[in-house]
């Protein structure tokens, strides 16, 4: 039996959904525990290629059960629409795809609100997917406006929330931010049928996923967004409203701390960023684009450009002390395969003094200057290697580096987004 965490050390986009995939081959269940459809997570499988926004990755493998947990925000028109493009792919959810009753909706009035105060706010917009995360957080942490699952099922529950939360978000929407309200009985309407179809799926998954332990099946959490984008420790105000940190795979799905085996933290061997919000690494100049073109760095949920940099050693030194990682994943690492050198940021300098941790405080980082270390790039191709032996001697002395920087191990590297392409490390 192992219950293992992947989740995504630096500013989300890491290739966690590749790491998932590979791993899912040893798993059971797969459960997402945050987020929402603001996660795009992409696997290739063959000729085949599937983007996933809310269902977890492992649903692929048709023997394989998953489950969206309590701690997720869920769009049941995009649930749907994700299930629909699975079906006309031939892959069947039908009995093995469980929704927590208490996980929280997303609602269309969340996007609108959302939009509203992005535009609002302008040049210091969070610059967030606009898929309604934020207000539908905002909305379970208040209490009483959220609306869960559970609500949707309840024909008697369900109309009244729902206005309720209308009368009260159109007062917001067109006082505060001069925009349209919407409409109560179409909304009601859309809900109680999305209700009737989703009801087949929802279960107490707590306890699902608590009894699949007691009977010695393997789970698999699979992290969305990263360390950098947790509500609590990353680039407040610049991040996502989830726990994205291995805590969040507990209260996102109620399953215990002391159930949890392994922590792998997947690290890209670069870092990029989409949306706005501080990034001391971040290569405004030639690299930055070259490294943009050979990584096809483009979002996958909103296709947006993604901001590219060297790798920050000290931000993944803050993810492995803050989900404790047992090890980490390197995903990407072809992408450097041409580079004639490559910089590794050791640490930062902050007002003439050195810093090792990642600062908190925003204003400070916006401040810190980071100090790198040259590594001799290794100028041949990786996609085609499977053991550890086989990569560049340049290669492996980048990988030992970081491994060496954040005081983790490495146990996987992943030289291609092919299930194939991947070197475990006993
Ligand atoms: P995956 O799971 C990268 C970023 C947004 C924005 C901030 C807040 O694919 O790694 P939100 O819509 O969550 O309120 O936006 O977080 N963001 C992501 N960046 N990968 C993601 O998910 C992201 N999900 C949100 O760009 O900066
Ligand atoms: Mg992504």
């Amino acid at each position: 039996m192992s219950v293992r965490v992947v989740l995504g050390a630096q500013w989300g986009d890491e290739g966690k959904a590749k790491v998932v995939d590979y791993l899912t081959a040893q798993a059971d269940v797969v459960v997402r525990f945050q987020g929402g459809a603001n996660a795009g997570h992409t696997i290739k499988a063959g000729d085949l290629e599937f983007i996933f926004h809310l269902i977890p990755a492992g649903i692929v493998h048709q023997d394989k059960s998953c489950v969206i947990g309590n701690g997720v925000v869920l769009d049941p028109a995009a649930l749907f629409k994700e299930i629909e493009d699975l079906d006309a792919r031939g892959i069947s959810v039908a009995g093995r795809l469980f929704i927590g009753q208490n996980t929280h909706l997303v609602m269309p009035y969340h996007k609108r609100l959302e939009q509203a105060n992005e535009e609002r706010i302008g040049a210091g917009a969070i610059g967030t997917t606009l898929r309604g995360i934020g207000p539908a957080y905002v909305d379970k942490i208040n209490r009483s406006t959220g609306i869960r699952v559970g609500d949707l099922l309840d024909a008697e529950v369900l109309p009244e929330k729902i206005r309720a939360n209308i009368r009260e978000k159109n007062e917001i929407l067109t006082r505060i931010y001069g925009v349209e309200g919407l409409e109560e009985a179409p909304v009601i309407e859309h809900h109680m049928a999305l209700g009737e179809r989703l009801a087949p799926f929802v279960t107490d998954t707590s306890v699902y996923l608590n009894e699949a332990i007691d009977n010695g099946k393997n789970i698999l959490f699979e992290g969305s967004q990263g360390a950098l984008l947790d509500i609590d420790h990353g680039t407040y105000p610049y991040v996502t409203s989830s726990n994205t940190t291995a805590g969040g795979a507990c209260t996102g799905s109620g399953v215990g701390p002391t159930k949890i085996d392994e922590v792998i933290g997947v690290v890209k061997a670069y870092t990029t960023r989409v949306g706005n919000g501080p990034f001391p690494t971040e290569l405004n100049d030639e690299v930055g684009q070259r490294i943009r073109d050979i990584g096809h760095e483009y979002g996958a949920t909103t296709g947006r450009p993604r901001r590219c940099g060297w790798l920050d050693a000290v931000i993944v030194r803050m993810a492995a002390r803050v989900n404790g990682l047992s090890s980490m994943a390197v995903t990407r690492l072809d992408i450097l395969d041409e580079l004639e050198s490559l910089n590794i940021c050791t640490h930062y300098i902050s007002k003439g003094k050195r810093l090792d941790h990642f600062p908190g405080n925003l204003k400070i980082l916006e401040g810190c200057e980071p100090v790198y270390e040259t590594c001799p790039g290794w100028q041949t191709p990786t996609s085609g290697v499977r053991r550890w032996d086989d990569l560049p001697d340049n290669a492996k002395r980048y990988l030992d580096r970081i491994s060496e920087l954040t005081r983790t191990p490495i146990s996987l590297v992943s030289v291609g987004p092919d299930r194939e392409e991947t070197i475990v490390i006993e």
